[in-house]
């Protein structure tokens, strides 16, 4: 089988993360921070060793602002519910995941809050001075994708994380796709609110994830609990992480992230990122100029720069899941059908309401794992044509 759907998750992970979480959940999986014997404080290290690693890499320098959730879907719901106040305005875009579309939609469908969303361009890549237009008097929050999990283009945040701090906004950043691929600083791009996922592009399983939590941004916990720390009193601490956590965490998750995260620190996020962009050449070339073939985003493979390693195609004449199915099962490729839940995106770019079919190689993948898709690939719109005369 070769696994081209890493942009879902990442499949397989790094060895070291199978074992070390074999061997923490074996050996030393006490309750973190809750007792004073030595199995829980080293548990409580673990955990709070994986927020200062996850707080370096994302630039920030206080890992207490960094909070553990379940995956990047209950960090951005975390961030819009406890930030958006009644008669709030936000801005966003038709790139976003309905991860953001959806609760921002539930809101909105609620009278609690308006929104305006910015159009992509068609090869998926937003305007900085579009976004600056749609702010209005009403404004509190700019959310915007990192990547689009649909093209894989990179969006410019540090220009709209300026432009927020101009206009006294707060800046949120859906960083699902990027988390570990892409450089990604809070202070430099002057973000507020950073989610991510753990179980995509950091390596980890899945169960886990965060959101940064800037100074500049004021969030109302809607978990409250027990956090091991002040249990006299009868209100949920204040300080972070306490304040955004509570209850027991996924300190199994959270081990084999931190083992991701130092997975990629030791491969270097460049060499990781330059194999993608490898393998991302390789597709784009091999289709490239074949008539057969529906490219979606930027299609020549010199504009691979700002872009992670997510292809959308379709085969003329053939609907996608049809095609993700032969590719399945006559050819052992898995690669996603659909609309990947970024149904604006496809508005956007023409292919809705079928989707694509997305292909989104790993680092575990090979440049022989691609000639066999694009040969495949080919077989299939050769078929389609024979069928069609
Ligand atoms: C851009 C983007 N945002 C958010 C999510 C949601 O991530 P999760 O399912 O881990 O919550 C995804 C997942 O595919 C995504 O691609």
């Amino acid at each position: 089988m070769i696994y081209l759907d890493n942009a879902a998750t990442s499949f397989p992970k790094p060895p070291q993360v199978y074992r070390a979480m074999d061997e923490f959940f074996r050996h030393r999986a006490a309750n973190p921070g809750r007792a004073g014997y030595r199995l829980s404080t080293e548990a409580e290290r673990e955990v709070e060793g994986t927020r200062k690693i996850l707080a370096d890499l994302f630039g920030a320098s206080e890992p207490e602002r960094m909070i553990f959730t379940l995956n990047a879907t209950d960090a951005i719901n975390m961030a819009l519910k406890g930030l958006l106040r009644e008669g709030d305005h936000v801005v966003t875009s038709d790139l976003e995941h309905n991860s953001v579309t959806r609760p921002l939609r539930g809101l909105e469908k609620r009278g609690a809050i308006s929104v305006t969303r910015v159009n992509a361009s068609q090869e998926g890549i937003l305007d900085p001075q579009a976004v600056k237009q749609a702010v209005g008097p009403q404004t509190r929050l700019i959310v915007i994708t990192h990547a689009s999990n649909v093209l894989g283009t990179i969006q410019p945040i540090k220009e709209i994380g300026r432009l927020a701090r101009e206009k006294g906004l707060v800046f949120m950043v859906d960083a699902a796709q990027s988390a570990g691929v892409w450089p990604i600083s809070v202070e430099d791009d002057l973000i507020d609110l950073l989610a991510f996922t753990g179980h995509k592009g950091l390596f980890g399983p899945p169960g886990t994830g965060g959101l940064y939590v800037g100074k500049r941004a004021e969030i109302l916990p809607w978990r409250e609990g027990g956090t091991g720390t002040d249990s006299e009193s009868p209100i949920h601490p204040e300080e972070m992480p306490f304040r955004l956590e509570g209850g027991t965490p996924n300190f199994l998750g959270i081990t084999g992230l931190k083992t991701g995260a130092e997975f990629i620190s030791k491969t270097g996020m460049d060499n990781i990122r330059h194999h993608g962009r490898q393998l991302l050449m390789a597709i784009l070339n091999g289709i490239k100029g074949d008539d057969r073939f529906i490219l979606y985003g930027p299609s020549e493979p010199s504009d691979t720069k700002d872009r992670l390693p997510i292809v959308s195609l379709n085969i003329k004449g053939l609907e996608p899941s049809v095609a993700g199915g032969i590719l399945d099962e006559t050819y052992g490729i898995a690669a996603r059908s659909g609309l990947h839940c970024a149904p604006l995106t496809h508005q956007c770019i023409g292919s809705f309401p079928q989707g694509t079919l997305r292909i989104s190689p790993g680092y575990f993948n090979t440049e022989d794992d691609i000639s066999q898709l694009t040969s495949a690939l080919k077989e299939i719109a050769s078929s389609v044509n024979a069928a069609a005369k």
